[in-house]
């Protein structure tokens, strides 16, 4: 058994992430690069990452702002357009690892997203003939419907129909939030699989109006209710193949974030493993915290897991208060505070 001091585990992974691109790029990058040795990059840049060549080119955009050592493992942004050829070209590049499916108008720069599954019946049967990984952003669209009940109503009206159309498919619901979405993963066998972030581990959505409006603590889709919270945090500590680490950092200026209409997206990588830490610590559970890091997403993605290992340790360690990008300034989450878990160097 490990002590409650110290914890030694192999490299962990996150397999959600927004780097955007630039400056953004180059200041957010190291917080990531310093924990975690490889990352899903999401393809949600403006204009987005849609085929091959942009993708390779995105890719050697990261790897020069990177440390040595760092894997970024690229996708491509579903598009109604998106052709089975894009599939087949990604398939054997050797440096995608998922597609990711946007609803359209649902999330941060999904105006080009999918508005009908319907229309990419075609590509998602190449993925699934290819075995590449649908990363999915489950929210159902519509100005009609409540933003609370968007992640129930999505995998109620189209992931259930597509789980069934698309049997062999490998699918990742992104950023699970309710206890509907860890219920359904936990029950739709082994090809299905979810991340879950820091931040929705932590906050319930209490925590957006904790004393005033809270617009660094705000993303998508929606933290909920505490049961909820509870639920996803179970599923987290059960150590299950089927859920894994996914930060879904999402770094967005200050001005952008605390604004008369702001931007969805926390940027947690400051203190993302420090986060999931505690809550393994509360739920008495650390001894499965490499299950959830370091393994599952690599047994799911068919990728080695890291030789490399790291020791956390239960030691203060502080979140910067801001970080400079370019012109800008990107607030943290639990930025000026702390987290009780830092690597050892
Ligand atoms: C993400 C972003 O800013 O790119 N925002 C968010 O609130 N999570 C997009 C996404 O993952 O939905
Ligand atoms: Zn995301």
């Amino acid at each position: 058994m490990p002590s409650a001091h110290e914890l030694t585990i192999a490299a962990p992974d996150d397999w959600h992430l927004h780097l955007r691109d630039g400056d953004t790029l180059r200041a957010v990058l190291p917080f990531t690069a310093r924990v975690f040795r490889r990352a899903i990059i999401m393809p949600n840049l403006d204009p987005p990452v849609t085929d091959v060549a942009l993708c390779a080119a995105y890719r050697e955009r990261i790897l020069r702002a990177a440390p040595p050592g760092f894997e970024p493992l690229m996708t491509l942004y579903l598009t109604e357009q998106t052709r089975p050829g894009t599939i087949a070209g990604a398939a054997a590049c050797g440096f995608v690892h998922g597609v990711k499916l946007y609803p359209k108008d649902t999330t941060t720069h999904s105006a080009a997203g999918v508005g009908d599954t319907g229309k990419i019946s075609g590509v998602l049967e190449a993925m699934q003939r290819h075995d590449l990984p649908l990363l999915v952003h489950g929210e159902a669209a519509g100005a009609g419907i409540d933003p609370f009940d968007r992640e129930k109503i999505f995998i109620e009206r189209t992931l259930i129909p597509l789980r069934a159309d698309f049997p062999e498919l490998r699918i990742v619901l992104e950023h699970i939030t309710t206890s509907d979405a860890a219920d359904y993963i936990a029950g739709a066998g082994e090809r299905s699989a979810a991340t879950i972030t820091p931040h929705h581990l932590l906050y319930s959505r209490n925590a957006l109006f904790d004393g005033g409006l809270r617009p660094h603590r705000y993303c998508l889709p929606l933290p909920q209710r505490e049961a909820h919270r509870r639920a996803l945090a179970a599923a987290a500590c059960s150590g299950a193949a089927s859920f894994f680490l996914g930060t879904d950092s999402a770094p967005h200026a200050r001005h952008d974030k605390e604004s008369a209409c702001g931007c969805a997206g926390v940027f947690n990588a400051p203190a993302a493993l420090g986060i999931y830490a505690a809550i393994f610590e509360q739920a008495g559970a650390l001894e499965r915290l490499e299950a959830f890091a370091s393994l599952n997403g690599p047994r799911f993605y068919r990728l080695p897991v890291n030789r490399e290992r790291i020791t956390l340790v239960r030691e203060a360690e502080a979140v910067p208060r801001c970080v400079a990008a370019g012109g800008d300034e990107i607030v943290p989450l639990l930025g000026g505070g702390e987290v009780a878990w830092r690597v050892r160097r």
